[in-house]
Order: C-alpha cells, then structure tokens, then sequence
C-alpha cells in the first residue's frame, strides 16, 4: 500500500511537473557570452534557369527565339514564336554566310508582290504577346544582309504592333539592298501610348510595294527594355530588385542541374555564354528549352557585384544528366575549361582569359573564393570519387587561394581530398524543417564547413512526390525559419544556405514551390521569400549564447546583435497557438523594432492573392528599460525583434 501510494504520489507530481512545464512560459536566458561572428555569406541565392527563370525572367531580352539557336533550319518549329505580318514569306534557313561561327541560321524574309501597307515579321516574346508601355524607351537591334544585291534603297519600322496590325510605337531604320555582308543596325524607340493589353508582336515591317519581291536575312534580334542598373545585355529591373531586397551573402550560379546538362555535349560551357552575343551559341537547356546563354559568366559575376554579394561558382565536374561519367584519363580537357572559366574571373590581365575579360569591360579581377565541383553528386557517387580528386587536386594546385566545395552527402562516397566545404542539399516537408533545426549541432567542430545549397519545404505531403505545394505557405516558410534559427547558431560551421528554386516564371512552371515567381508585369513575393529577407536584413555580427530551444518543440530562437549593437531576436514559431516567451538578458533594453511575418498555415502568395502574408513592422516598447520582457509568439510567425 505504501508503496503503492508512494508511486502514486510520484506520478502525479510527475504529471504535474509535466503540466507546469506544458503550461509555462518557455523562458530564454541570453548570456553575456558572445559567439562567433556570423559569416556575411550565411543568407544567399542560388540561380539556375529553370522554366524561364533567365530566358523569358531575370534577363531582361525580350524576343524569343531571337537568334534561331540550336533549332533545325526549314522546319515550322524553327519559327517558334515568329509571325508573318501581311503575307511575307518566312523561313529559318542555315545561312550559306553566317552572321557568325556561333548562330548559323538565319531569318529568311521574302516580301511577296502585289500587297498594300506594310509587309514583313514580328515576334511574340515570352508570353504570347509583348506588354508596351508609353514613355519607355525599348532598345531593338538586329543583322542583316541581302542574299544578293539588289537595287533597294529603303527603311523598315522597327516597333510594336498589335496582333491586328495597328503600329503603335516604331522608329525607322535604313536597309540597302547593297548590304550583301551581315550589318548590324540599332534603334530606339517610345511608345507615345501604352497597349489596351498584352496582344502585341515586336515588328519589323517594308513598305510593301517598295520592298515587293525583295528577299532580305535577318539574324540576331533583339529588344530590351531599360535594364536594372542600365547595364546593356542586363536584367529585368524588378526581379533584380526583388533579388537585391534580400540582400543576398552569396549567389551560386550557373545553376545545378543546368549546369550538368543533359548530354556531356549540352553541359553549361562557360566560353560559350562570354563575348558578343552573336558569338554566343545558345544550348539545349536541361529543362525542356533551348538557354540563349544571354545571361552568361560575365553578367552572373556582374550581378554579383551589383548585389555586393560574394559568388559561388560552379564548375562542370565530368557528369551529364543522361548518366554518363567522363572517365578518368580523359578529364583533363574539361578541368581545363574550367581552370580558363576561373581565370576570366580572377586572373590578371596577363592570363588570356583574364585578358579577355578586360577586353569585355572588367579589368579589374573578380571576389572570388568559392567554387562548387558538379552538382547533387550524390546521384553519380560511383565516378565523383575519382573526379573529386583529379578536378579539385589540379584546381588547388593552380589556385591555392580557392576553396573547393564538394556536392555529395557527407562523405558517401567517401572522398580524398577530405572536402573542406559540403554542398548539401535538403528538399523535405515542413514538418522535417521544424524538427532538424539541430541538425547541425551534433557535427564535428574539425574546420570542415556546410553550405545549403538548395532547399526548400516542399509538400506537406513525406513522400514529396506528391502533392508538390504550388507555392510556399506559411507553415512551411514559419518552419524553413526554424531550420534557419539552428543554421544561424551554427554558423561556425555553416557558410551559407540559399532556398532553391529562386525564381518561377508563372505558366512555365516545372518545379514548386519557387521563392519568387514573376509574370510578364508583375513579381510575387512568397511567404518564403519573407522569410529568406527578414533572415538577410537582420542577420547581425555575432551570435550570443542563450538558452537552447527544444529540439522536438514548436518555438525556435536565435539572438544576436548587430552593428548598430542591437540584440536581434529571432523568434519563430511553428505551433497554431500564441506562445509566451519569456527573455532574460544580461542587459537591460527598452525599445526597438517588432517585424512580424504570420498567417494561416496554408495561405499562400498567389497571383490570386499576392499580398495575403506579408511582413508588418510596428515600434515596440518595453515602456521602461528591464532585462526581462515577454514576447507573445503569434501561431504560425517569424518574428524580428531589435532592441537596444
Ligand atoms: C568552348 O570551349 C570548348 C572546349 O574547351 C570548345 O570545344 C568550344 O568550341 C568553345 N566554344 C567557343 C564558342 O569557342
Ligand atoms: C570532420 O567531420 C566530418 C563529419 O563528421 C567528417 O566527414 C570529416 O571527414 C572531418 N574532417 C576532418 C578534417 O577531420
Ligand atoms: C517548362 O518550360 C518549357 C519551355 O517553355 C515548357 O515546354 C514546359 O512545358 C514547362 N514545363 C511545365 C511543367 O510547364
Ligand atoms: C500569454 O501571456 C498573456 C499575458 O500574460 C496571457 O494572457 C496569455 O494567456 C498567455 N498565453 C499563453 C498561451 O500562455
């Protein structure tokens, strides 16, 4: 009995005990024990052409199709996107003069005889029709040639027109039918009126009975709008703003699977995407759509330095999707080409790559310090041991300053070289991000650093095949935020992460969820995308030591301060209730700055509903300086708090 009444008593203080913690407030005690500073990379992107993330989004060209890359001259296909205007007779044809080593079709335009008005070809852009704004200035440019010479003397409008016909905005450009060489000519030209919609071809159009019976090659088009930063071949001012908003620490590019290439022959190739672009060949892309290449090495380490970010640079590493490995003996013309794509980054002007870079307009070396071997290795691990150790044995010999960083799981295979840096990539539900938040304190301290390259909560679905979220919630970018809170106090080891895929051109979607996903007008900020700027913009210098969050809780913290000597307190709360934090801190502290993203686990920023989450920013007052305050974490929230 006494006994009995013995174990009794113990459970039920047990029980109790079990309440009262269920029921107190979770109580965070800061120390006065700084820790490490907190690498400025920690909070990065990651880009890869994906769905016309590049072509048809970040660069900002307009036409597509605009150069007959990698297409099969005298096929319909070829035409893609091109429309005959009022009866010319168009074909894609490999031109017997190319306009350069690189593009080897052209434009064949016949202007039959006997029409009115004005005769010619237009191209619908990336979205089946072209948007046109008044007032903005839009830069055309195009080769052409006359296949023989002919006694023409005219112009061409060069402009927008509706899909019926009507002009509305063209400026004019001289053609002679001497022009029997490729010439290049380039205008601009303001729209006076913006389009009733988005129905509207770029054009170039003859005077019909003038040019009756001419034919005349065209090859290279192209049409921007003004450009982020006005870079000439630059971006689409407001992606590249939405990318600066983050103030991203890192951007890896060219991208993963893009990079591999579905074929060795297609594989991403750094000395085809530099230069004129007339001398760029375009490639079959990995996901379904030929890449112009527009976007290429030069302006990724551009953006790089207009972003003040530090690149991550990938390198083909010896594998292409179709499952083929360049075997041992014969890689050491691919680690070559990417010693050269190194050197065009970083080497003086007395290197030849680096020489070549001047020549394009950067004279000065690149910031680089990091470079990725290959991507996802993980699915060829039987031939990356052997490619690991040639590739990053000859690179190191020749660049000593670099570090190299490895893209299989940790060690599987097992590597030599030991990898001083790990890509690693994690692609899971919500409810994994929410429990792995300690994933990285149980790793060895031993100079051996992580990047999380890609990642993102998927589906709410464990399987993930399945039920892929179209765009991300607020339950999963409240629980990417607590998997961030344990990459943020781990930052000794933890160089950087970035969410993947960054962008995601709405219609053209392959892969979900997108950080942000744009149209031809617009860009939609998701939930994740508060997440990944709120991280960025509060990152702070160095972590202090606290009270750790439970592992398998709902509530994750992480303090640090910043350099205006701010405590940042990052609170984050996976739970569908408010829950108390208590702060107990060395100091005391008043008053600051309260930003809070929460909604509902399942909202979403659509295009539907863009703005249904989004960040709010009040004041926050302690009324009175105390070291010990409450923060009530709302269900489901990513909470900033600076105080001083
Ligand atoms: C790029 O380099 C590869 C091999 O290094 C070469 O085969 C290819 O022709 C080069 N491309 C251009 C456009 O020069
Ligand atoms: C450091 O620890 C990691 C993970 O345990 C291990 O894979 C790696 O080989 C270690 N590196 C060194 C240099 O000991
Ligand atoms: C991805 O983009 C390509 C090229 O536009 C398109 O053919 C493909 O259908 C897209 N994928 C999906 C799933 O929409
Ligand atoms: C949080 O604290 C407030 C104010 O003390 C209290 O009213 C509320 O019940 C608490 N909520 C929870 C879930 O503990």
């Amino acid at each position: 009995m006494v006994q009995l009444t013995n174990s009794w008593t113990t459970l039920a203080a047990v029980l109790s005990l079990f309440v009262a913690s269920c029921q107190a407030d979770t109580t965070v005690t800061v120390t006065t024990t700084t820790g490490p500073a907190i690498p400025k990379t920690l909070w990065g992107q990651s880009f890869e052409d994906v769905n016309h993330s590049g072509d048809g989004g970040l660069y900002a060209e307009l036409l597509r199709n605009r150069a007959f890359q990698q297409v099969t001259p005298n096929t319909p296909e070829a035409l893609n996107f091109w429309h005959s205007i009022n009866g010319a007779e168009l074909n894609v044809i490999a031109d017997p003069v190319p306009v350069s080593k690189a593009l080897p079709n052209s434009l064949q335009v016949k202007i039959p005889t006997g029409r009115f008005g004005l005769t010619g070809f237009g191209n619908e852009g990336y979205n089946g029709g072209l948007k046109v704004e008044k007032g903005v200035t839009y830069t055309a440019s195009f080769y052409y040639r006359f296949p023989t010479a002919s006694s023409f003397r005219g112009t061409v409008a060069v402009g927008y027109q509706t899909t019926s016909g009507l002009t509305l905005g063209s400026t004019s450009a001289t053609i002679s039918g001497a022009q029997t060489t490729w010439l290049q000519v380039s205008v601009t030209f303001t729209p006076a009126q913006s389009a009733f919609n988005n129905n509207n071809y770029f054009t170039i159009v003859f005077d019909s009975t003038a040019a009756a019976g001419q034919t005349v090659h065209f090859a290279m088009l192209s049409l921007f709008p003004p450009t982020y930063r006005s870079r000439v071949n630059g971006l689409r001012p407001d992606l590249a703003t939405a990318l600066a908003e983050m103030q991203p620490g890192f951007l890896r590019f060219p991208g993963g699977r893009n990079l591999e290439g579905n074929t060795i022959d297609t594989r991403w190739q750094w000395n085809n995407t530099v230069g004129k672009l007339v001398d760029r060949p375009g490639r079959v892309g990995t996901w379904g759509y030929v890449n112009t290449d527009g976007l290429g090495l030069l302006e990724f380490l551009t953006l790089c330095e207009d972003l003040v970010t530090t690149p991550i640079m990938g390198v083909w590493a010896g594998f292409s999707l179709d499952g083929h490995s360049v075997s041992e003996q014969d890689l050491f013309p691919y680690i070559q080409q990417a010693i050269d794509q190194i050197n065009f980054a970083i080497a003086p002007t007395s290197n030849p790559f680096g020489l070549l870079r001047s020549q394009l307009g950067h004279s000065a070396p690149f910031a680089l310090t990091y470079i990725e071997i290959g991507n996802e290795e993980f699915f060829s691990s039987d031939t990356y041991a052997s490619r690991w150790r040639f590739f990053t044995t000859v690179l190191s010999q020749n660049f000593p300053q670099l570090r190299f960083i490895a893209t299989s799981y940790s060690n599987n295979p097992v590597l030599a070289p030991d990898p001083t840096h790990w890509d690693v990539h994690s692609f899971k539900t919500p409810g994994w991000f929410a429990q792995n938040s300690f994933f990285y304190d149980g790793l060895a301290r031993n100079g051996t650093m992580y990047l999380e390259g890609e990642y993102a909560a998927v589906s709410n679905d464990p399987i993930q095949r399945h039920d892929r979220l179209p765009y991300p919630t607020m339950k999963g970018a409240a629980s990417e935020a607590a998997y961030m809170t344990g990459l943020e106090r781990n930052s000794d080891i933890v160089l950087g992460s970035s969410y993947s895929p960054l962008l995601n051109r709405i219609g053209d979607t392959e892969i979900t969820p997108n950080l942000i996903s744009f149209d031809i007008s617009t860009v939609y900020r998701s939930t994740s995308f508060y997440t990944q700027m709120l991280f960025s913009t509060n990152r702070g210098v160095s972590l202090m030591t606290s009270t750790l969050p439970n592992p398998s809780g709902t509530i994750f913290w992480t303090i640090t301060r910043n350099s205006a000597s701010q405590y940042v307190f990052k609170i984050v709360n996976v739970a569908a209730d408010l829950e108390n934090v208590t702060f107990k801190l060395p100091v005391s502290v008043s008053a600051g700055t309260l930003i809070v993203l929460q909604g509902d686990p399942e909202a979403s920023n659509t295009p539907e509903t863009p703005g249904l989450v989004v960040p709010v920013t009040t004041s926050y007052s302690l009324s009175g300086a105390k070291n010990t305050f409450v923060y009530a974490a709302p269900p489901y929230s990513v909470s900033i708090l600076r105080l001083l």
